[in-house]
């Protein structure tokens, strides 16, 4: 059955779907994948997840590419960082083969929500995992529920590939130094929010978060990496508190495929003065150009586009990485998984 949905004008939102899968780990090992119409779930009110946070999640996208083909793109990547952040979360990692399988269901199970190719819309997978067993002393649970459901969003870029604005403020902190940044867990969007929403509210985009220790160094931006191009060479935060995004490390390996020099390394606050393009990049967006960055404790503003527009090298990685996920050109890396529906 078609679905009416308009894909181009779809925000970044849930949208029902027709299934969502899930799979439970109780006795020592995980259970079969049910097959569910219901968006609720049943749990205890005093599940872990509810009280001491043990929650993971992930968000990947599947796209409907030029041949009419399904592509996930970067699933294997997506099930090693789930895995990564259970055991940071002491949570029971989730098999790779299962993560798989139960993203290929949900997509096949939904494939009317797959946007057409062209549309600029895509199937976003949010694979969570949460703690359901209760407790009221502070201790992992030995149950967990592992689900996955899909809701379609639309293009990022409503209105054409186009520059915002950042800020930093040193009022706030996202994680700690040796906390739980490099994991993808509510906690740290919870910890993130009062700094986003201070920064929406004064027109900015996101808030470009320092690193927690010292306050010298770029880190990361809201719920994306940072990457900047200076003199020819992607230089991007090397640090332990930032979330290993896909879409950075997918582009770090193109800009080295087109000859472009990758630093993965500290960038003071200050070269930003120094860099002549940057960009926030993750699933989301892939790339969002900056145009620039207000040090609002400073007072300084970094003018990063001069002219207001996306820089070349930024474009053309975007346009190299979305080609990718539509199937216009050889994945040459592997990093689509190909659905055989
Ligand atoms: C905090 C944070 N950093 C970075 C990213 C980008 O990661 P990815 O490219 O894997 O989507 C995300 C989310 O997608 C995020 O939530």
């Amino acid at each position: 059955m078609e679905t009416n949905l308009d894909w181009a004008s779809l925000p970044f939102g849930y949208v029902p779907t027709d299934y969502n899968v899930r799979c439970t780990y109780r006795d020592g090992k995980w259970g079969d994948i049910e097959v569910s119409q219901s968006e609720t779930i049943n749990m205890h009110m005093a599940a872990t997840c509810l009280h001491y946070g043990q929650e993971v999640f992930e968000g990947l996208k599947a796209f409907r590419g030029k041949d009419g083909k399904i592509r996930i793109f970067r699933l294997k990547e997506n099930a090693k960082r789930i895995r990564s952040s259970a055991e940071g979360l002491v949570m029971e990692p989730i098999p790779e083969d299962l993560f798989l399988k139960m993203c290929v269901m949900a997509v096949k199970l939904n494939e009317r929500f797959v946007p057409p190719y062209g549309s600029g819309a895509s199937l976003y997978l949010r694979p969570l995992e949460i703690g359901m067993t209760p407790r009221v002393g502070v201790s992992p649970a030995s149950e967990y529920m592992f689900i996955i459901f899909v809701s379609p969003v639309g293009p990022y870029f409503k209105s054409g590939f186009g520059t915002t604005s950042i800020c930093i403020t040193r009022d706030y902190d996202r994680v700690a130094p040796k906390g739980t940044g490099r994991f993808k867990t509510g906690g740290n969007y919870a910890a993130s929010l009062k700094a986003g929403m201070t920064a929406k509210d004064k027109g900015y985009s996101a808030v470009l978060f320092l690193d927690p220790r010292e306050k010298k160094y770029l880190d990361e931006c809201g719920p994306a990496n940072f990457f900047a191009i200076k003199n020819g060479v992607y230089i991007t935060p090397a640090s332990d508190s930032i979330l290993p995004s896909i879409t950075n490390m997918s582009l770090q390996q193109l800009a080295k495929d087109m000859g472009i020099p990758v630093e993965a390394r500290h960038i003071p606050v200050e070269e930003l003065a120094e860099v002549d393009e940057a960009a926030a990049c993750g699933t989301a967006a892939v790339a969002s150009p900056i145009g620039y960055i207000d040090d609002l404790d400073k007072n300084v503003r970094y003018v990063i586009a001069k002219d207001g527009k996306p820089g070349p090298i930024t474009t053309k990685l975007y346009n190299a990485l979305r080609a990718i996920q539509l199937g216009e050109v050889e994945d040459i890396h592997g990093w689509n998984h190909v659905m055989g529906i």
